[in-house]
C-alpha cells in the first residue's frame, strides 16, 4: 500500500516545478514574526463553490475558475476541505484513499494546475489532513475487519466480544449516540468517535503513524504549504478504554482529547514531516486548558504551529444565542493567555456551524449588511491568524430548513433520530437544527442572481439560498458600499499594518453592554477597534489620553463624534488609528 516517495520525487524533477522539499522557513527569532502569522485564510468548502461540469456539486475546476475572484479578495492562503477520494459519508471527512483526488471533484492533474494557479498568485494552500479516523471503505479498514490476523489488525481499535461488552465510548454522529460498533465478521466491536462508516485509526501503531506521515510527505512534495488537522486532539486514546467518570459530557474533551501520547507523536511528526518542508500546521482543537494549547503551539516545543480553540465559536450554540460579556471575556481570556508565547487562530465560522451573520450578527434585512460587516472587522483585527469563511465575505445568510429531508449533514439526519429514538423533544430539535445546523453554512456560494446563483446549471446538491437575487458577488462587485468591497478594504488594511498582526490587544471599557472596543499596539503605532455589537445606537466615552487620529475603515459613511464622546449606528464598526 505505500507508495514509493521515490517516484513521484522523479516525476517532480522531471516537472522541474518549485516544489521541491525546502528548508523549513525559521521565524524570525527577534520579532517572532513569520509568514502564518500573517496569512489571512479563506476557506471553502469545495462542494458549495462553484460546480463546472453540471452535477450540482463544485469541483476542483471551478476553484480554478474562481482564482481570480479569491485573489481579488486580498486574501492570501486557502484552505480546503478534505478533497481525497471518499463514499461521502461525511462530505469528505471520511477518506477512502488519502492520495486521490475525489471523483466528483476532479482529478490529480486538476489539483495540480489548482495548486500551480494558487501560486501563481501568491496565495498558499492548506491541505485537511483527516487521520484520526479514515472511511470503513478505505483498503486499510477492508483488511482489518477481514480477520482477527490480518496484518491491517491493529491499524484500528477492536474489542473482541468475548471480553463483554466494552466500556461506553460517546460518539458525535451515531444513530445511538455509541462510538462502538458491533462487528459480526470477526466477532467484535470497533470504535468510531464520529459515524459508524468512521472508524478512528488506532496511532498506538506506529504502522498507522508512519503511514500518515509519508501521506503528509506525498502532499508536501507535490507543494501544499499547511495542514489543517481535523479532530486531532483525539488521535491519542488510553486504549485499555476505562470506564469514565460521572458527569464526563459535560467535559468531553477533558477525557477524550489529549490522550497520553499525544505529544510524542506530534514532536514525531513534526521531525519526519513538518520540519522538513516549509509548511506550517494548524490542529482542529486545542484541549481543554491553556496548558494543552500551550503544549501544542509553543515554538520550543516543536510540534505544531497554531491550534483552534472552539470556546469562541461555540458561545452561540442555543436558541438562546449569545452576551457580548461573554464574547468579550473568552476572546480576551484567550489573547492574554498568548500574549507572550504560542499563536491562535481567530474565526467565528467554518463549514461546522451556521452562518457568521445568522448566528453572530443579525440577518433581518436592515442589520444584515453592517453586522456582517462588523463581524469582519472583528475577525480581520485580533491577533491570531484569521481564517474567513466562504461567502461571509458576502454576508450569506442561514437557509433555515424547516424539514428533516432537506439535510444532507449526517450530523443532522442522525440527531434526529437519535432524539426520535430516545423519545426526545423533536421541535425543539428541529427549531435548534433550522437556526445552528451546519447545513445552513454549506449552501452554495452565491455568484450572481441568473438560476441556482451561477453556482450551477445542474440541480445543486444543496439547495441555493432564495436571497441570491440579491445577495451575490455579481450585485456586490460594483457596490463601493457592499459587504464585499468593505472584506476586502478590511483584509487590506490588516495586510499593511503590521500592528493588527502583532499589536498587544487592550480591552476599552470592558463593561460596556453594546460596544467592544479594544486597542492594538506596536511600538508607537497604536489603533483603536470600536464594534456596536447590538442594533441599537450607543455611545462611549472614551478614555483620558484616547486622541483619536483617522478613521481608517468605517462601516458607515460617518461616524458621530463630540471630543471623547463617540455615538456608533448600529452595528457600526470604526477602526481609528490613535496619535
Ligand atoms: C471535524 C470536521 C468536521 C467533521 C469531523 C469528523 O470536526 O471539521 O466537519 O465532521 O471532524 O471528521
Ligand atoms: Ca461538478
Amino acid at each position: 500500500m505505500k507508495r514509493t516517495l521515490f517516484a513521484i520525487s522523479i516525476i517532480l524533477i522531471l516537472m522541474s516545478c518549485n516544489n521541491q522539499p525546502k528548508p523549513a522557513e525559521e521565524p524570525d527569532t527577534t520579532t517572532n514574526r513569520t509568514w502564518w502569522k500573517e496569512a489571512v485564510i479563506y476557506q471553502i468548502y469545495p462542494r458549495s463553490f462553484k460546480d463546472t461540469n453540471g452535477d450540482g456539486v463544485g469541483d476542483l475546476k471551478g476553484i480554478i475558475e474562481k482564482l481570480d475572484y479569491i485573489q481579488s479578495l486580498g486574501v492570501n492562503m486557502v484552505w480546503l476541505n478534505p478533497i481525497y477520494g471518499s463514499p461521502n459519508d461525511d462530505n469528505g471527512y471520511d477518506i477512502s484513499d488519502y492520495r486521490a483526488i475525489m471523483e466528483e471533484f476532479g482529478t490529480m492533474e486538476d489539483f495540480d494546475a489548482m495548486l500551480k494557479g494558487m501560486h501563481d498568485r501568491g496565495i498558499k494552500f492548506v491541505m485537511d489532513v483527516v487521520v484520526n479516523h479514515s472511511s470503513d471503505e478505505h483498503e486499510w479498514f477492508k483488511q482489518s475487519r477481514s480477520s482477527r490476523d490480518n496484518p491491517y489488525r491493529d491499524y484500528y481499535h477492536w474489542w473482541p466480544a468475548e471480553r463483554g461488552k466494552p466500556n461506553y465510548r460517546w460518539s458525535y454522529f451515531d444513530e445511538k449516540g455509541e462510538a462502538w460498533m458491533y462487528d459480526s465478521t470477526t466477532n467484535a466491536y470497533y470504535l468510531h468517535y464520529f459515524s459508524r462508516k468512521q472508524p478512528d485509526l488506532n496511532w498506538e501503531n506506529p504502522k498507522v503513524r508512519q503511514e500518515v506521515y509519508d501521506i503528509m510527505k506525498f502532499w508536501a512534495e507535490k507543494g501544499v504549504d499547511g495542514f489543517r488537522l481535523d479532530a486531532f486532539q483525539f488521535v491519542s486514546k488510553d486504549t485499555t478504554f476505562p470506564k469514565l467518570p460521572e458527569g464526563y459530557e459535560k467535559e468531553v474533551i477533558k477525557y477524550y482529547g489529549m490522550g497520553p501520547n499525544l505529544h510524542d507523536y506530534l514532536k514525531e511528526m513534526n521531525r519526519e514531516v513538518l520540519s522538513q518542508y516549509n509548511v506550517f500546521a494548524v490542529s482542529e482543537g486545542a484541549g481543554s486548558t491553556f496548558e494543552d494549547a500551550h503544549n501544542l503551539v509553543d515554538a520550543g516545543r516543536n510540534e505544531l504551529q497554531m491550534a483552534y480553540h472552539f470556546e469562541g465559536v461555540d458561545l452561540c450554540n442555543s436558541l438562546e444565542g449569545y452576551e457580548l460579556a461573554d464574547f468579550k471575556e473568552v476572546h480576551s481570556r484567550w489573547d492574554s493567555a498568548f500574549a507572550q508565547e504560542g499563536w491562535l487562530s481567530i474565526f467565528l465560522a467554518n463549514h461546522d456551524v451556521a452562518r457568521l451573520v445568522s448566528r453572530y450578527g443579525n440577518d433581518k434585512p436592515q442589520f444584515r449588511a453592517p453586522s456582517s460587516k462588523m463581524l469582519n472587522t472583528f475577525i480581520l483585527s485580533m491577533r491570531g491568524t484569521p481564517y474567513c469563511y466562504y461567502g461571509d465575505e458576502l454576508g450569506m445568510t442561514n437557509i433555515g430548513f424547516d424539514s428533516i429531508e432537506q439535510y444532507r449533514d449526517i450530523a443532522a439526519i442522525n440527531g434526529y433520530k437519535k432524539t426520535v429514538n430516545s423519545g426526545g423533544d423533536v421541535e425543539h430539535f428541529l427549531k435548534t437544527l433550522k437556526f445552528l445546523s451546519r447545513d445552513n453554512g454549506r449552501t452554495p456560494m452565491q455568484w450572481d442572481g441568473s438560476e441556482n446563483a451561477g453556482f450551477t446549471t445542474g440541480t445543486p446538491w444543496l439547495p441555493v439560498n432564495p436571497n441570491y437575487t440579491t445577495i451575490n458577488v455579481k450585485a456586490q462587485e460594483g457596490d463601493p458600499n457592499s459587504c464585499l468591497s468593505y472584506f476586502r478594504k478590511m483584509v487590506k488594511l490588516r495586510k499593511d499594518n503590521p500592528v493588527l498582526v502583532y499589536g498587544d490587544y487592550e480591552l476599552v471599557r470592558p463593561e460596556h453592554e453594546q460596544v467592544y472596543a479594544y486597542t492594538r499596539t506596536l511600538g508607537d503605532v497604536k489603533m483603536l477597534v470600536l464594534l456596536n455589537f447590538s442594533d441599537e445606537a450607543a455611545g462611549i466615552e472614551l478614555p483620558e489620553g484616547t486622541a483619536t487620529d483617522e478613521v481608517l475603515i468605517n462601516n458607515y459613511d460617518a461616524v458621530e463624534t463630540a471630543g471623547l464622546a463617540v455615538n456608533l449606528k448600529p452595528y457600526q464598526a470604526v477602526v481609528y488609528a490613535l496619535k
